[in-house]
This record gives C-alpha cells, structure tokens and sequence, in this order.
C-alpha cells in the first residue's frame, strides 16, 4: 500500500442535516456530527496523516463528503464532476487546494460525472464504479487518465444494487489482495483474484473502511467484522459514525488521503 502522509477535510457545515440522502435513519444531530468528525480528524492524525482543514461550507451541505470531489493517486490528480447537481459546485475549492499539491491535476468534464466514492484503488488497479452519480462518461474519462498514468482500471456496474449509492459503500481494498466486500458484490468476476473478507447483510455499512499506514479505520459496532480483521493481522480503530451514515456517509468519504 502506497505510504500516506496527508489529508484533507472539511468539517460539516451546520446546514449538513440538509445534505442529499437516501436512507431513512432519522435527522442528523450537528453537535454530534461535529464531534465525530473531530474524533476523524484526531485518527488520522494518529496514523501519521497531515490534514489540511478547510472551513464548513454552508452552500454545500454535502460537502464534508470530500472524497468525492476528487481522485488522488501517487502519480496525480483528477477533479470529478459530481453527480448530483447539489454537489457540482463543491470542486471549485477542492481543484485550488490539490493544485497546490499535484503538478499534475486534470479534470471530468461535461457531459461526464463522477462522485469519487465510486472509485476504489486496489495497488495499481482502479475498480471505477457505474452508479446514480457515475456515468459511462465519466468512467470512460477516468480510465483513460488512469492510463495515461501507467493504471489499470475495469468498471463495475452497481445501478442494480439498490442498498448502495456508492461502489465504496460495498467495498474497501486492504493490503494483502484484500478486498472488503458486500454480499451482493463477492460474486463479481472482477475480484476472484483477490482475497475477500466478506461482510453480511446486518453489517453492510461496515464494509467502508479505509486502511491508512498501519491502521485500518472502522465503524463501530461491528464486532464480528473488527474480530475477523484482527485475526488477519490488521490494527484497528473504531469510529463513530452514526450522523454521517444517517447522510449516506462512511469513513473514506470524509477524507481525501495522498
Ligand atoms: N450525502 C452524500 C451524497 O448523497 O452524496
């Protein structure tokens, strides 16, 4: 796994209960959301990441999801075009701050959209999801700028699934050809090649977890699934996430990690 060492994120803005959902699991409450975002920031702190905090943006309530306005990879960076016509909007700051960062930074453009929760590194292998947010334009782009960068990549299909907005909501890629994944995603043929740690139905919502360094963050309250990956050798830390899975939200989607 390719060594971190920073981050960028953004707390929720106090409009966030206002953001797009499609679960039904009640209101978010603020205070608390603000609360697990810091005990986020803290974890990654621990894992020896060095954030960049951006200000809440109250004109995109969905805009502590980060990761999906852009994809960042070891040899450069790609601006999405969200899919959501809500969202759109929220790239502009995120281009100027990993311009800062990346000599080489391109861009999904129209009519392509792409919400970067939708793709999943695996090494030198992007999985890019088809989804709600994702078109076949925008996984067309991405491919052919991940190639240009030495990637390989292959488009996994997700519209028929309806328990999940984002390909990262069914799947995470660990160290070891390890990949997290949802029952309805283990069959795939795309993965046979790789180890599966396969999560049931009841702990669907654990398979967003995100590995950094030597640590790999998780929800908590799954502890069959914590246990499991112990037994495999990975150091975890649990997190709070009940405010942002209530907004469709998973620990990869509040970070932009490179
Ligand atoms: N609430 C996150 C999203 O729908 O994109």
């Amino acid at each position: 796994m390719t060594h971190l060492r920073h981050a960028i994120v953004r707390p929720p803005s106090s409009n966030f209960a206002d953001g797009l959902t499609s679960v039904y699991l009640g209101r978010p409450d603020f205070e608390m959301a603000r609360q697990q975002h810091r005990a986020y920031c803290q974890a990654l702190s621990s894992c020896g990441l060095t954030l960049t905090v951006l200000e809440p943006d109250e004109s995109f309530p969905d805009s502590t999801f980060v990761e999906d306005t852009a994809v960042l990879t070891s040899r450069g960076a790609i601006i999405t075009r969200p899919g959501a016509p809500s969202r759109k909007g929220e790239v502009d700051e995120i281009a100027e701050v990993i311009q800062q960062a990346y000599s080489n930074v391109t861009f999904i453009c129209e009519p392509g959209t792409l919400d970067g929760g939708d793709v999943c590194e695996a090494g030198n292998h992007y999985f890019i999801g088809l989804s709600e947010r994702t078109n076949q334009k925008g996984v067309l782009q991405l491919s052919e700028y991940l190639s240009a960068l030495g990637f390989t990549s292959s488009l996994i299909d997700i519209r028929g699934l309806s328990k999940i907005l984002h390909l990262k909501s069914g799947i995470a890629s660990l160290r070891e050809k390890t990949l997290v994944l949802i029952e309805e995603l283990a069959g795939h043929k795309e993965f046979t090649k790789y180890n599966h740690v396969v999560v049931g139905q009841a702990a669907q919502y654990a398979a967003n977890c995100v590995e950094i360094n030597d640590y790999v963050l998780i929800a908590s309250g799954y502890e069959g699934f914590r246990d499991e990956l112990q037994r495999r050798g990975y150091q975890t830390v649990e997190l709070d996430m009940s405010e942002f899975q209530k907004m469709d939200g998973g620990l990869s989607c509040l970070s932009l990690r490179f």
